[in-house]
Order: structure tokens, then sequence, then C-alpha cells
């Protein structure tokens, strides 16, 4: 078993480079297959969420070069099945965009029912009202998603809820349906924007993505492209918090200031500094951390992929915060993993108070989901003391050489393999 063994107490220093955005990279890799041509892509995240797709797309027979190690070419004109391999499938969520994809291409798609991070019921029913709208039946079989039309036809599609994965999907599907299709109630996330930019480099008609509606009008042929992704939000926001928790001074680079609005004005109610440049952030801290309450939402609300990191953040700050979750569930599993590290916190459904305590203790803990991970990084880089995070697979679908870049900023965090069990179970 691998984990992360993290000595707290050093502020970060210096400069970090962001990677490409995980919830763009992991749609923009199956619409590849809308393509008939080849396509380059670049700055694609080196994270275990990427290395499935693209796996997925060689098993169903597309060709897959890496031409750098953020570059690759994929020439997915070889595919001729819609079935995408169950095993790889199910180990991650956004399996689901093959779906959208090889139903936009082929008409039919059969794909397992999507894993991911355990943050409530997480149901697909908006993905499957959209596909229905554009003409396609769909059917839950044996923990598989079938779905099929004779013709897919251009059409309204209004989403219940807001909901990055079925605005994604919907796309997908809709980009090569005959005739106008249009999304209402669209999510409105960065990573929406970039796909359609994708697609619309290969020749789609897509207008108004980063909106609430959003028109396709279908066509033909999708020729190749070389696109390159956008930086990663979150990864950038993480940074920003481990900085700030750290009391250290770090350039983000590579990163759209823009998308970090919501994050950089919560951080700057709390009291840490925030200087916007045209490609990169500066944070660092020079007085106390004060408390403040977040809400998070769909973009351009609070993003609630930054809220564990956040919370964190918020233990080590005067006074007492409360948080209210408004996109998941269960979104406050890691609480209990903090509250080892001496955090407290309590939880009521959505609502979480967090009592700043100012400091915190090093302490075994499990990562149960991305993010909850992240915030245990940013917990141990901030402790006194050392801090264990197993369970570090969940942290590596979604973070590129999240360890080395802390390493390169004068965090002293190592990756360690351990034979046998848990430390926690052991004891
Ligand atoms: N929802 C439905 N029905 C659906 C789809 C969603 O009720 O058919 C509900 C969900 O239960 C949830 C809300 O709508 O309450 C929003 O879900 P959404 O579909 O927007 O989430 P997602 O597409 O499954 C993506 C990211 C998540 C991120 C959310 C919200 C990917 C692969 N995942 O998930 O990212 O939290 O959007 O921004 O893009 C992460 O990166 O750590 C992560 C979990």
């Amino acid at each position: 078993m691998e984990k992360f063994v993290i000595k707290g107490g050093r502020c970060l220093n210096g400069e970090v480079v962001i990677s490409g955005a995980k919830n763009a990279a992991v749609g923009i890799i199956p619409a590849v297959i809308l393509s008939d041509e080849p396509c380059i892509l670049e700055n694609v995240p080196d994270i275990s969420d990427v290395s499935i797709s693209l796996r997925i797309l060689h098993e169903m027979g597309a060709k897959v070069q890496t031409l750098s190690r953020d570059t690759f070419r994929i020439d997915a004109s070889g595919i001729n099945n819609y079935c995408v391999p169950y095993e790889s499938a199910r180990q991650m969520r956004a399996s689901y965009y093959f779906l959208g994809a090889l139903l936009g291409k082929f008409n039919k798609a059969r794909v397992s029912m999507p894993g991911g991070c355990p943050l409530g019921d997480r149901p697909i029913d908006q993905h499957l009202k959209a596909f229905s709208a554009l003409g396609a039946r769909c059917n839950l079989d044996h923990g598989m998603i079938d779905v099929s039309a004779d013709n897919l036809k251009g059409s309204q599609i209004y989403l219940d809820v807001v909901s990055v994965g079925a605005t994604m999907n919907a796309m997908l599907a809709a980009v090569k349906a005959k005739g106008l299709s249009v999304i209402e109630n669209a999510a409105k996330e960065p990573h929406i924007v970039d796909l359609a930019n994708f697609l619309n480099s290969m020749g789609a008609d897509i207008m108004g993505a980063g909106t609430d509606v959003i028109k396709i009008r279908g066509v033909g042929y999708l020729r190749g492209t070389t696109y390159s992704v956008i930086p990663d939000q979150i990864e950038a926001g993480t940074f920003m918090v481990a900085a700030a928790a750290t009391g250290g001074d770090v350039l983000i680079k590579n990163v759209i200031p823009k998308h970090l609005e919501s994050i950089s004005n919560k951080l700057e109610k709390i009291g840490v500094n925030v200087e916007e440049f045209d490609d990169s952030v500066r944070v660092w801290v020079d007085g106390p951390l004060v408390k403040t309450n977040i809400k998070t939402m769909p973009h351009p609300g609070f993003p609630t992929d930054m809220q564990p990191q956040m919370a964190t953040l918020l233990t080590l700050a005067e006074g007492t915060s409360i948080i209210t979750e408004g996109v998941w569930e269960q979104r406050f599993r890691y609480v209990d993993e903090l509250r080892r590290m001496g955090a407290d916190i309590s939880v009521d459904g959505k609502v979480a108070v967090v009592e700043g305590t100012g400091c915190l203790q090093g302490a075994p803990v499990k990562a149960c989901d991305l993010r909850a991970g992240a915030a245990l990084i940013i917990a141990g880089l901030a402790a006194s003391g050392v801090t264990e995070v197993e369970d570090i697979h969940h942290i590596e679908r979604g973070y590129d050489n999240l360890d080395k870049k802390l390493q390169a900023l004068g965090g002293d965090i190592i990756k360690k393999h351990f034979p046998g069990s848990s430390v926690r179970k052991a004891i």
C-alpha cells in the first residue's frame, strides 16, 4: 500500500505550474471518437482518470500515441464497436462521457454504470433524459447502460438539475444529430466551455456554452484538430489554499484567473493576499486568518470541489465559520479524518460548523475521495508532526504529481510503499 507521509510545519514558497483540467480532459478524450480524423491533445494532465480514458480508447481500437508527457495523438477512426470494456469503465465517473460520444458517432453505446468519488446519490437520470430527447432508447441491463437510436434528431433538452455531466453528455450526443438542439438550464463550468471549444475546433456548431442555454446545430463531419486543455481550476485552488494554510508565498502559474475568482474572493475574506497576473496568481499570508461562511454552488458560485480544502483552511482561522454544501449530499465524510488531526467541526446534514482552533496535529488519516485527500494533505502540511495519508489512489485520480509539486515548493511530503495493512487497522 502506498501512502503520503508528510512532516508538517514548513511554509510553501516558490512557483508551481498548474496542469490541464481533469474535468475538461475526461470529456475531451472521449469526444475524439466523434472525429473522423486524428486529433492532437495538449496540456493533458498526468492523472489516473486520464490514463483510464486513454486505455479505454486503446482497448476499443483507437491508436493512442504519446508525443510528450502531456501531449497525445489519438486516431479514433479504427473504433468500430460501441461497447466500453466493463472493468475500465467502472473505475471512474467520467466513463459516462463514452455514452454520449459513442451515441453521437454510432447511434448506439453500451457502458457500465460509472464509478467515481462516493459523494452520496449520483444519479444519471438527466443524462438519459437528454439522450431520450434526442430520440435514443435507454435501458439499464445488468449494470450496463444501453442507449441506441435509429437517428438522432435535434431537440429541446431541459435539464431539471444543473448537471455538468448531463450538459457535456448532451453536447456530445447532439453535435452530429440532425437539426438544432437547445440545452436549457445547462451547467456553466469552465470545462463545459472547453469541451464546446474543442468540438467547435473540429467543425461543430455550438453556441452559448458558459451560459445556461447552449444551442447546437448538428453537423455531418468532424475533422481532426490540435487542442490544448484549459488549466485545472481546482488544482490551482488547491495550491492557493495550501500556500495560505502553511503561511507561505506561492506564484501559481498557467491559470486563468477569471476561473479562480470565487476562490480568490473567499481567500481574501479569510485574510489571504491574492494578486492576479495575466496567467498566474500569487498567494501569500502576512496577517491572521479569520472566519468566513461558504456555500457551494454550480459555477460561477463557489465550487464544491474546493469545499474540503477550504474547510481545512478555516480550521486554522480565528472564529466560527459555516460551510453549506449546495451540490452533493455527502461531501463532509472527510470531517472525521480532520477531527483525528484536532479539527473542531460539527456536521448536520449539508451544513458544517468549523470552530477555528488555529492549529492541527499530524495523525494517520484516510482519503475517502479525491478532494478529501487534497484537504488532508493540506492539513498535514500545516500540522505539527507527521501525517500519513492512505488510500492515495483517490488523490492520484485527479492531481498531477501533487507530491512532487509540493516538494518543489518546500513541502516535506513523500510517497512511501508500506507492505501489508494500514497503520490504523494494525493499531
Ligand atoms: N444530478 C442528478 N441527476 C443527474 C446528474 C446529476 O440529480 O443525472 C445531481 C447530482 O446528484 C448532484 C448535482 O446534480 O447533486 C450535480 O451533479 P453533476 O452532474 O454536475 O456532477 P458530475 O458531472 O457527476 C462533475 C465533476 C465533479 C464535480 C461536479 C460538480 C466530473 C467528472 N466530475 O460531476 O468533480 O463535483 O461536476 O461540479 O466532471 C471532483 O473533481 O472531485 C468531482 C467530484
